[in-house]
């Protein structure tokens, strides 16, 4: 038996942040009133957190790297007929769900910059979009992203579920504690001074260009 590091310390943080962030976007943004002052805020951190999420996917840990993790999809079928013990990293169909996950979180945090209820709420991108595209982006924001999102990441815990109670595979406790034990030896991610260190360059940089889209858009 191996010991790996799989997810890199950045990458569960980005995870456990994204955890914590989504699921009170969506009750923010439900209740509405004085709490869209925190979708607003929490909105700002999703958006810095999935451009952070794409940079890592090229410059992060070897199994957190796009990479590593979208296969073709024929590698989908030949998983799904013969799915292996345990997988380092994604397995080829969690790598879709992944990446399905990112793009409805793009998505809805992207229409979210110019969706407006026409009461109290407008995101701030608002004022630079036609009337018609406003109209489009909150119709997405509140109806159909919102719903496919919400369907994906019922799915995510389902499927995290079944891993663990169908397959007998613990795929929660790589994803709080990095490591994986698998029957062969593998390329590990790398995860020290270094890389977090790198992660935390990415972050701000991150950061500062979502802070420079809303000092454009003022
Ligand atoms: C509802 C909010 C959540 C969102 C938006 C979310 C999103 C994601 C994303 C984007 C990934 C891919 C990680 C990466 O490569 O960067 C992922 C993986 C994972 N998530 Fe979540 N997640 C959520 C909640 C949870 C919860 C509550 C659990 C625990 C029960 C969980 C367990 C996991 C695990 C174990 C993986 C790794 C799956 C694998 O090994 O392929 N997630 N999640
Ligand atoms: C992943 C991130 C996000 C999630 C999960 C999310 C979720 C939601 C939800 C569930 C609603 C209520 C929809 C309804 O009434 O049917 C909402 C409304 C709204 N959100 Fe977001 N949101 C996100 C990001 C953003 C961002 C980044 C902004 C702007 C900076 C934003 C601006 C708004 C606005 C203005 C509304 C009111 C729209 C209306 O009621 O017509 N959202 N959001």
């Amino acid at each position: 038996m191996h010991i790996v590091r799989v997810w890199d310390l950045p990458t569960r943080v980005f995870h456990w942040t994204l955890a914590l962030a989504v699921p009170a976007m969506v009750v923010s943004g439900e209740i509405g009133g004085a709490w869209m002052e925190w979708h607003f805020r929490l909105g700002y951190a999703v958006l810095t957190l999935l451009l952070f999420r794409l940079g890592w996917g090229f410059v992060g840990g070897h199994w957190s790297r796009f990479g590593s993790f979208v296969r073709r999809p024929t590698d989908v079928w030949a998983y799904l007929r013969q799915a292996p013990a345990s997988a380092p990293g994604h397995n080829p169909l969690g790598g879709y769900s992944v990446l399905a996950m990112l793009t409805m979180l793009a998505c809805q945090a992207g229409s979210g910059l110019m969706s407006d209820d026409e009461i109290l709420s407008a995101g701030p991108l608002v004022h630079k979009a036609s009337e018609a595209l406003v109209r489009t982006m909150t119709y997405l924001h509140t109806g159909p992203v919102k719903y496919l999102l919400v369907f994906l990441l019922l799915l995510h815990l389902l499927a995290i579920a079944w891993y663990r109670f169908g397959k007998r595979q613990n795929l929660l406790g790589p994803m709080l504690l990095g490591d994986k034990v698998l029957e062969q030896s593998t390329i590990a991610s790398r995860d020290d001074a270094g890389t977090r260190s790198l992660a935390l360059l990415l972050t701000l940089a991150c950061a500062g260009a979502v802070a420079a889209l809303l000092a454009w858009a003022r």
